[in-house]
């Protein structure tokens, strides 16, 4: 008797075990197997076969890349993010959580692509043609090239793109399309892993761009598009941290780009629209003189952000003096407060120290140093700073003000922002600029900068 075998899969990850475990080996994730039917695959992927025409060695020089086959999203905060346009016959997954603007996104997307009459499909299994109707209503979407189509055999699918060969394809959401070859449902660890597999066949056979939207759970209670981040070319997902209430829009692997670009977009019942200055719009109605801030310029992928950072120290008279950060790593934290101790005398071992990011970012990168420093100072000292000057530096365990990357681009940010002064790192190199520049060499030198009583 053929016993029907089955397997199961983390639904985070796609890791395969053949019992049920409890916790994942893979991700950690807990909680997170569910059973599936096992696909007994057809020994050397069969159907894929004649991808390129035939199997067929030839020189390496004679390969066309295709590199500059890019077309644009026509917002030029996604083609950023993109790596400069969609790549003709890429494969993109645009993930995030329910709500996040992926359906909006996607269709303001191929709305701007079919606006020029260039034929684009939209595909979707989540909702029906007149709910997608309705939105395109709202967002003014509507060209005579858009068509849209509520799909969910990606079989059919894929006939479909190589018939019409459209310009781009989007399948709104991986999650509710299914392979009719694979005995599983939709949604299911197999199916999203074979489904994408098959738009990725059908996009490198065509030329075709496509854009594979994925649902993401915090609890991971429905199987996540992460198990597909190796598999296509670009991974792009709405971050659920937001600036303000921005959404942001981040690459996270990108074949034909570079990753950590950020795009900005504020969503509204109009649709999605661009942010082309965050820097502007975080820095608002700042007052001009204030105690405990620091404005600083830290790269998001290749794009300067200005933020403030912010620090309040206040005084406890008995048991332990807190730390409480936000947007700041808390070690690097701990170790400018050191180096302020040591270098700079500040007695904070009685002062409870908080420090927040405006505008709730998370700041990656050590060029913040000196604006930390600097805010903490002020705050603990009570002494304004103007926010017509940015610090921009990364600082050594001795106190040393060091160099780094990008100098020109956030110096030109402040320029464009209007900032007047600069205190940067001695040895940076720089180019033109405007702006009045203090160059020091160590923290101590913040004093005279900062003037105190
Ligand atoms: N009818 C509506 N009127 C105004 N805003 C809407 C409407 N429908 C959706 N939105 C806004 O658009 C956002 C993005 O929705 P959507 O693109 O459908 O998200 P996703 O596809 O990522 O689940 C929602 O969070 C909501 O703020
Ligand atoms: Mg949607
Ligand atoms: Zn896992």
């Amino acid at each position: 008797m053929l016993k029907k075998a089955t397997v199961f899969n983390c639904n985070n990850c796609g890791y395969e075990s053949l019992k049920w475990l409890g916790k994942c080996p893979a991700c950690g994730g807990f909680n997170s197997f569910s059973e599936e039917a096992k696909e007994l695959k057809k020994k050397g992927g069969g159907e894929y076969r004649g991808f390129d025409a035939g199997f067929k060695t030839g020189p390496l020089k004679d390969v066309e890349t295709g590199r500059k086959q890019r077309i644009s999203t026509g917002i030029s905060e996604a083609d950023r993010v993109f790596g400069g346009g969609i790549v003709k016959g890429s494969l993109a997954l645009l993930g995030g959580e329910p709500g996040a603007g992926k359906s909006t996104m996607a269709l303001a997307i191929s709305e701007n692509v079919a606006k020029s009459g260039r034929k684009v499909i939209y595909i979707s299994g989540e909702e029906s043609p007149g709910q997608i109707k309705m939105r395109a209503d709202r967002t003014g979407a509507g060209s005579p090239s858009l068509f849209v189509a509520s799909e969910t055999c990606v079989e059919r699918i894929a006939e479909e793109i190589e018939r019409e060969k459209p310009s781009l394809v989007v399948v709104d959401s991986i999650q509710t399309v299914y392979k009719d070859s694979i005995d599983a449902l939709a949604g299911s660890v197999s199916q999203i892993k074979e489904s994408c597999a098959h738009l990725m066949y059908a996009a490198k056979k065509t030329g075709v761009p496509v854009i594979i939207i994925g649902h993401v759970t915090k609890d991971g209670s429905i199987a996540g598009p992460k198990m597909l981040e190796h598999m296509v070319d670009v991974v792009l997902y709405f971050e659920s941290e937001q600036i303000n209430n921005f959404k942001v829009l981040r690459a996270v692997k990108n074949r034909f780009g570079s990753t950590n670009e950020i795009g900005v977009f504020e969503m509204g019942a109009s649709g999605i629209t661009e942010v082309a200055s965050p820097s502007k719009i975080l820095l608002d109605g700042i007052k001009e003189q204030k105690a405990g801030s620091g404005i600083v310029t830290v790269m998001e992928g290749t794009r300067p952000l200005m933020l403030e950072i912010q620090a309040l120290t206040a005084r406890r008279n008995f048991g332990n003096p807190q730390r409480t950060v936000t947007g700041v790593d808390y070690n690097r934290f701990l170790i400018i407060l050191a180096v302020l101790e040591k270098k700079m005398g500040l007695s904070l071992e009685n002062q409870d120290v908080f420090v927040n990011v405006a505008g709730g970012i998370r700041i990656f990168e050590t060029g913040s140093d000196l604006g930390l420093a600097a805010a903490v100072y002020s705050g603990f000292r009570n002494s304004p700073v103007s926010t017509k000057t940015v610090y921009i530096g990364e600082l050594g365990l001795d106190g040393e003000v060091r160099p780094v990357h990008f100098m020109d681009l956030r110096i030109a940010e402040a320029e464009r922002m209007g900032f007047e002064r600069a205190v940067i790192p001695a040895r940076s190199k720089t180019g033109e600029t405007r702006i009045k520049l203090e160059r020091i060499s160590s923290i101590e030198e913040l004093k005279k900068i900062i003037i105190t009583d």
